[in-house]
């Protein structure tokens, strides 16, 4: 097979450029003498390039970025506080215009505590489990305002926006996974006190999950959810839930699975009609940047989720294999990103 994808590359801000850099390694060797080929375009985006030019987000940064097949971001942001960049907007601006332009409809975090991952629970048992969290919807859509700003009278809305079609199509990819991994759904709300949406989200579970006869279907309020994830983590499987109750779990999520360096992320549009973008969890890390002091794992678990998107599903196992294969290994000595790098790509070339 000989096929060329294009790929917008988006190193970003901090340790971005250099985690992003050892995915590129990977990426490359992943798919080397098969005949794919990826055409990649690097896009300068984040605090630094606001400091240079103000800009953040432009229509013409959206529109190139939009021609390709794929995107690969490291992180962007610069020292949280600094005050050069009070008026950056770099999460609405440019992660979240992102996710809403190119309806990255499926935030997808899989969370999986390797063997030899270190870990905070004394007794984890086997985690391995996949947050599916709606990514254009809920509180996060900017719906809201505030009026007597300032004042002891000051109102602040922040509306949360549910529609019937967004929560239908996240739960059917929720399902459609759910099925191929032979196993079973939560759905994580508050439908005890948020009626009105929760009450959305369970009435279409309940209606997909007819469709779907060999997925057991669960369900838990996101507070116990949280108890769970500490005390249980091996009875979840694939967990659907709303864009902030997925913000927070897939948080304590990434901690009882061996922490950001190792929590890969997907961005997706399932239909194709845009790009997905592929990145680390983690942010810029403006405290250990320029050290080599980064852990490029979690990019590199995102550069097999992009892989696995693009169809390429040996190339991505492959991957995944090489980095199971280096955690297991790791003894806690401290190493290099490039180290790191390194030793991924050696395994995955043997
Ligand atoms: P952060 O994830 O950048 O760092 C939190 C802590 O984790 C730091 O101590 C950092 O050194 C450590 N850390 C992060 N990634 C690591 C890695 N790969 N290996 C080893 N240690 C790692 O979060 P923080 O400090 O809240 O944010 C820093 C900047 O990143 C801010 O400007 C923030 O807005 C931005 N950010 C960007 C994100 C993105 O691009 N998707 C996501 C989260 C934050
Ligand atoms: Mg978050």
């Amino acid at each position: 097979m000989s096929r060329a994808f294009t790929l917008a590359v988006i190193p970003g801000d901090g340790i971005g450029p250099e985690v992003v850099a050892e995915a590129e390694k990977i990426l490359d060797a992943a798919t080397a003498g098969s005949g794919i080929r990826f055409e990649k375009t690097r896009f300068s985006l984040g605090a630094g390039r606001f400091l240079d030019t103000g800009d953040t987000l432009t229509d013409d940064d959206l529109a190139s970025i939009k021609a390709h097949d794929a995107i690969l971001l490291g992180a962007v942001g610069g020292v949280p506080g600094d005050p050069r960049l009070k008026d950056a907007n770099i999460e609405r601006g440019l992660l979240l215009k992102l996710r809403f332009e190119l309806d990255h409809y499926v935030n997808l975090r899989p969370s999986k505590l390797y063997p030899g991952a270190p870990g905070p629970l004394a007794d984890p048992g086997e985690i391995d489990f996949v947050v599916v969290r709606e990514g254009t919807e809920g509180p996060y859509v900017g719906n809201g305002g505030s009026i007597r700003k300032g004042t002891a009278h000051e109102v602040a809305n922040e509306t949360s926006v549910n529609t019937a079609y967004g929560i239908e199509r996240v739960v059917r990819y929720a399902f459609a996974l759910a099925e191929r991994r032979g196993s079973k759904l939560t759905l994580v709300h508050k439908t005890n006190v948020l009626v009105h949406a929760g009450g959305m989200w369970q009435r279409i579970v309940d209606a997909v999950a007819t469709e779907h006869p060999d997925v057991a279907v669960d369900y838990l309020h996101v507070d116990a959810a949280t108890i769970f994830l500490v005390t249980n983590p091996s009875r979840f499987d694939v967990i659907v839930t709303d864009n902030l109750f997925g913000d927070i779990l897939t948080d304590l999520a990434g901690a009882v699975t061996g922490g950001i360096g190792l929590a890969a992320s997907g961005n997706i549009n399932p239909d194709g009609a845009f790009p997905s973008m592929f990145e680390p969890v983690h942010g810029s890390a403006p405290d250990i940047a320029g050290q080599q002091k980064a852990d490029p794992t979690a990019a590199i678990l995102s550069v097999s989720l992009l892989l696995d998107h693009l169809g390429l599903h040996d190339e991505a196992q492959r991957v995944t294999r090489a980095v199971e294969d280096d955690i297991e290994a790791r003894d806690g000595t401290a190493r290099e990103t490039s180290v790191i790098g390194d030793a991924i790509l050696e395994r995955l070339r043997a």
